[in-house]
């Protein structure tokens, strides 16, 4: 129950942090993984803009937004200029049979009438997996987004790293970046900051404003600087939340809002009681609201996911090693 945890010691915390510390530089990519997929990229864009001149391809997902392990994949997204007639098919298809006729990848999958539709390919030398979405257009947004994040304070970066490790050898593998707003904030919301335009970026009719120039952050948020928590704290605050204080039957994570939503004035309710009721765990899309980016959460799992939380608020009650809190889960 809750009530019986308390905020473990500040000599505690400390600890914890330097080993976030720790585990960060020694999970993050080598040079030698950055240099090969920014080779990997060079010969992708190469062949992309041969097949189709006037196309562009972008890098986005965690290559980008600041938030990589080891060995995670590249995600890329190909986009046409507007004289192209051709259909997403025939681009996917056109794009995975090129791909397979060159000694350099493997493993090529192509699935052209996915929601994005997508080339899978991995490469031949260094065995990296990479994702080429076509239109993905939202998913550069805010792989732009949570780069600006991630850019205002290094603490985001270093304990979104280790929700995301702690998530994967927990085996509860979707990672939760949202909701650090708290008293003393240690981040703005992007998406609410003002602008000197009217606030609209229409990226296929969703709105992808979010301001961008964290240079300029100070004359627009006065919390540049104020919280004070070290990663360790911020770390058990956000096990605490999610395994206690969040209204998970009622609340919807809004990172556009920077604050919790309610299922029912979003039309998000589970209805049927089922296991297959999409809106068990509700996380609001930042720019496409209408998407919940936890749909595939079910009862279950839910229970699987939160029990995650309270065991590692308990473990770190009881002052558990970082490799305990981790520690790889098996059936
Ligand atoms: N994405 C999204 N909506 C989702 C899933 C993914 O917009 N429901 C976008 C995000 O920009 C995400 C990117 O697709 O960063 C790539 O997804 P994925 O590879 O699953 O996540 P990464 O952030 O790249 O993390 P990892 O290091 O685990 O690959
Ligand atoms: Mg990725």
């Amino acid at each position: 129950d809750s009530k019986t945890i308390k905020k473990p010691d500040d000599g505690y915390l400390k600890t914890i942090s330097a080993k976030i510390d720790e585990l960060v530089m020694e999970l993050s990519p080598t040079e030698n993984e950055i240099q090969e997929k920014e080779d990997l990229f060079k010969k992708l864009e190469k062949i992309c803009h041969e097949l189709f001149p006037g196309s562009t391809l972008y890098k986005f997902g965690s290559m980008s937004n600041g938030f990589s392990l080891k060995n995670a994949d590249m995600d890329l997204c190909l986009v046409m200029d507007d004289a192209s007639v051709l259909t997403a098919v025939q681009i996917v298809e056109t794009l995975g049979e090129k791909l397979r006729m060159e000694n350099d990848f493997k493993d090529i999958l192509m699935l052209p009438r996915a929601r994005i539709p997508i080339v899978k390919l991995k490469s031949a030398r260094s065995n990296i997996s990479c994702d080429i979405g076509y239109n993905n257009v939202l998913a550069v947004h805010n792989t732009l987004m949570l780069r600006a994040y991630s850019d205002i304070d290094e603490r985001l970066k270093k304990v979104a790293f280790l929700i995301k490790y702690w998530a994967k050898r927990r085996k509860i593998n979707e990672p939760y970046f949202g909701s650090l707003s708290r008293k003393v904030p240690i981040l703005p919301v992007l998406q609410r900051l003002p602008h000197d335009f009217n606030g609209e970026n229409n990226v296929q009719g969703y709105n992808a404003y979010f301001f961008k120039d964290i240079s300029k952050l100070k004359s627009v948020w006065k919390g540049v600087g104020r919280n004070k928590q070290s990663t360790g704290e911020l770390l058990f605050e956000i096990f605490h939340y999610f395994a206690y204080d969040f209204p998970v039957k009622e609340g919807v994570v809004s990172i556009r809002e920077g604050s919790v939503l309610s299922k029912e004035d979003k039309n998000w309710t589970v209805t049927n009681n089922t296991k297959t009721d999409k809106y068990w765990f509700c996380v609001e899309d930042p720019f496409e609201i209408t998407h919940n980016l936890g749909r595939l959460v079910d009862r279950d799992t839910l229970y699987d996911i939160r029990g995650e939380f309270m065991r590692a608020c308990k473990l770190m009650n009881q002052n558990a090693s970082l490799e305990d809190i981790c520690k790889e889960y098996m059936e």
